[in-house]
């Protein structure tokens, strides 16, 4: 089956998580940035687990140092996910990254994102819409200026907000506060959990911050009642496969709970989390659910269904997806 064509709908995209190593190497250049440490041979991020991971996404993100650096970046990003049929995606956008939390500094960065956004609207029709994301191994201080950002920012553009980062640290109560404050503001909530802290994670997902989504959450499978439990809620799943199998999550995609999941009733959604990290696109997700699980262009619309409701726009932009879809044929 030819997916690349299939229009597709995007949940869990980390904004910084999607640059192209090439972009970040020319810009480490010519600011004069030694980062040969994070790059392989042939031109990828080079990290070897998951800790490590996180410092080089860091050490990549330090490039970064400007709203124009951060237009360049969503120019690039939504050009290469139109390419793959995308036509609405949900980046997570770190104010600990764009202004270091202070909200006149984010308010430039944000300007800087939403007008390289309308732009990839006006010349590929995909939509991008912004999750604000605390970092949770920054700590539940740091997480505060997060959610004030988001709050302060919250709109058509700032729907959501959610908390990415080491799962392992701390627990999720400890961000009461900074998700509190951000669901008072109207946004609808997700978080990282059931990557790596097993179905504990995701029941503390669900039961400490009430999530509307869950990012990954796919270690749900561990325990047959959360199981159920997310069946019957319909609390939906940021499903990133390749971004689990390439981490050591699960050693290959038949051993990828996702197919069980929705079998099971759980409502899951597709996505590749930092693309160029895991060697993945939209397209090269759906290539291995088909050649994995046989999903096939039925599956697939169930999926884009999913993605659709659970999507964190308002309801004209999602008539105006779901009109997209009914064109596409
Ligand atoms: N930040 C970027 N990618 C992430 C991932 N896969 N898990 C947690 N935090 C992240
Ligand atoms: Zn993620």
């Amino acid at each position: 089956m030819n997916t690349a064509h299939i229009p597709k709908i995007e949940l869990h995209l980390h904004l910084e998580g999607a640059a192209p190593p090439a972009f970040i190497r020319g810009l480490a250049a010519e600011k004069g940035m030694d980062l040969s440490r994070i790059f392989t041979g042939d031109g990828g991020y080079a990290y070897r687990d998951f800790p490590h991971f996180l410092n080089v996404y860091e050490a990549a993100t330090s490039v970064l140092t400007g709203p124009e650096e951060f237009a360049r970046l969503t120019t690039a990003v939504l050009q290469e996910s139109a390419a793959h049929g995308v036509i609405y995606t949900e980046a997570f956008l770190s104010p600990d990254f764009c202004g270091g939390g202070d909200l006149g500094a984010w308010r430039e960065y944000l300007a800087a994102i939403r007008e390289a956004a309308a732009q990839a609207e006006a010349r590929d029709g995909i939509i991008l819409r912004g999750i604000v994301t605390a970092i949770r191994h920054l700590g539940p201080d740091r997480a505060k200026p997060a959610a004030l950002c988001a709050a302060e920012t919250a709109g058509d553009f700032i729907t959501g907000f959610g908390i990415a980062g080491d799962e392992m640290t701390g627990k999720l109560k400890e961000f009461t506060w900074s998700f509190d404050m951000a669901r008072e503001a109207g946004l609808q909530i997700t978080a990282h959990g059931g990557e790596w802290g097993g179905a504990a994670s995701v029941w503390d997902a669900v039961k400490d911050l009430n999530v509307a989504r869950i990012g990954h959450g796919v270690q749900a499978i561990e325990d047959p009642a959360l199981v159920a439990h997310l069946a019957e809620t319909g609390v939906v799943l940021e499903c990133c496969p390749g971004s689990n199998v390439v981490l050591g999550v699960f050693p290959d995609w038949g051993s990828h709970p996702i197919e069980k999941l929705r079998a099971a009733g759980v409502k899951v959604t597709v996505s590749t989390d930092d693309p160029p990290f895991f060697h993945t696109t939209m397209t090269d997700e759906y290539d291995r659910l088909a050649e994995t699980f046989g999903w096939d262009s039925g599956i697939f619309a169930e999926i884009t269904k999913t993605a659709l409701e659970a999507a964190f726009c308002d309801a004209a932009t999602r008539e105006t997806l779901t009109k997209k879809l009914e064109l596409t044929p």
